[in-house]
């Protein structure tokens, strides 16, 4: 993810304070026993866009303290929740690939990758308290919903259920939550006003709903070079996204074929290679797309108490690069 930020000066300290977030992560992910900082620090060396801490970052830009250790204290707390939460998602998702490199459950089994988790998940926490106990609150409060998502994300929507409701709901509790925490930190830790925080929350849970859509989109539109994961994982577990939920929608009855394929067995190798094939090529995409961009517009209409300036151009471009990511 490129800094999204015309502002040479601003640009420049995000990228200084990144890379203080960066030094204090690979602290973090150290343990006493040497095996467990290899499986540790596996997936943050993998790669990743470091995307929390950034808003964490920016975020504190538009308070009156930006420069205050405790905004890359909370940097690291975001990062270190996403990277645990990373450890048990793909045991969940069976997925063998991330960041381009192979997931820690399938280079050390089930056991190793879950117990990985919760050791990044003990340092997040642990890193918290320095931060007081309304931050742990916060936290807390996040994971609940972290939690919930992702427990929802398992069961499907009930009879009487809108599916897309259904759908945006577990998207708000899996990413929503945390990315709304990690403006809400930058903003608090950062000497935001109240008003402030309060509306770099409500910016941020719309963000980074925005930031998951994009990338449901991306695990049927993007291949493997671009994403460093496996296309089509969602489908292959079952899971409906937005472009599968809007395209069975249509009543056009040329998509009986793939309405067909949906409700059937996607374990199959080449149902699934075709279940892909025609999704890729269905309008349903580009009309995902046009819903992410849209949730950005309305993202940024919450940045109303940020003084115009610098650092709310740059929110503004971070919401637009959510809607438009290509990786
Ligand atoms: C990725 O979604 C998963 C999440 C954003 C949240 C996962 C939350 C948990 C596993 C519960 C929390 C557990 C701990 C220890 C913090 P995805 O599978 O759609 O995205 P992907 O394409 O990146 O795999
Ligand atoms: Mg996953
Ligand atoms: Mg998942």
């Amino acid at each position: 993810l490129a800094l999204p930020v015309g502002d040479e000066a601003l640009a420049t300290r995000l990228r200084e304070r990144l890379g203080l977030v960066e030094d204090a992560l690979a602290g973090h992910v150290r343990s006493r026993a040497e095996f467990v900082t290899e499986m540790a620090s596996h997936l943050m060396e993998a790669g990743g866009k470091r995307f929390r801490p950034l808003l964490v970052l920016l975020a504190a830009e538009a308070g009156d303290r930006p420069d205050a250790d405790e905004v890359i204290t909370a940097a690291c707390v975001v990062e270190l929740t996403h990277l645990a939460s990373l450890y048990h998602d793909d045991v969940m998702d069976e997925a063998d690939l991330r960041r381009g490199a192979d997931t820690a459950h399938s280079r050390w089994g089930n056991h190793v990758a879950i117990l990985t988790g919760d050791f990044l998940f003990s340092k997040s926490s642990e890193l918290t308290a320095e931060l007081g106990a309304d931050a742990v609150r916060i936290q807390a409060q996040t994971f609940t919903r972290l939690v919930e998502g992702q427990i929802l994300e398992t069961i499907a929507a009930g009879p009487d259920e809108d599916p897309l409701q259904h759908y945006l709901e577990v998207v708000a509790g899996k990413t929503g939550s945390l990315i709304a925490t990690s403006a809400r930190y930058g903003a608090r830790f950062g000497g935001a006003s109240r008003e402030v925080e309060e509306a770099l929350t409500a910016y941020g849970e719309i963000v980074g709903s925005a930031f998951q859509l994009s990338d449901d989109i991306l695990d049927i539109a993007s291949d493997q070079g671009e994403s460093g994961k496996t296309p089509g994982t969602d489908l292959r577990e079952g899971v409906r996204t937005l472009p599968v939920l809007m395209a069975l929608a249509s009543t056009d009855p040329a998509d009986a074929r793939l309405r067909e394929l949906l409700d059937g067995d996607l374990s199959d190798d080449e149902r699934h290679a075709e279940a892909l094939d025609l999704l890729r090529k269905h309008p349903a995409i580009e009309e995902a797309r046009a819903y992410v961009v849209a949730e950005a517009e309305r993202a940024k209409a919450r940045l109303v108490p940020v003084p115009e300036g610098p650092v709310r151009a740059a929110l503004e471009a971070f919401a637009d690069i959510v809607a438009t990511r290509s990786a």
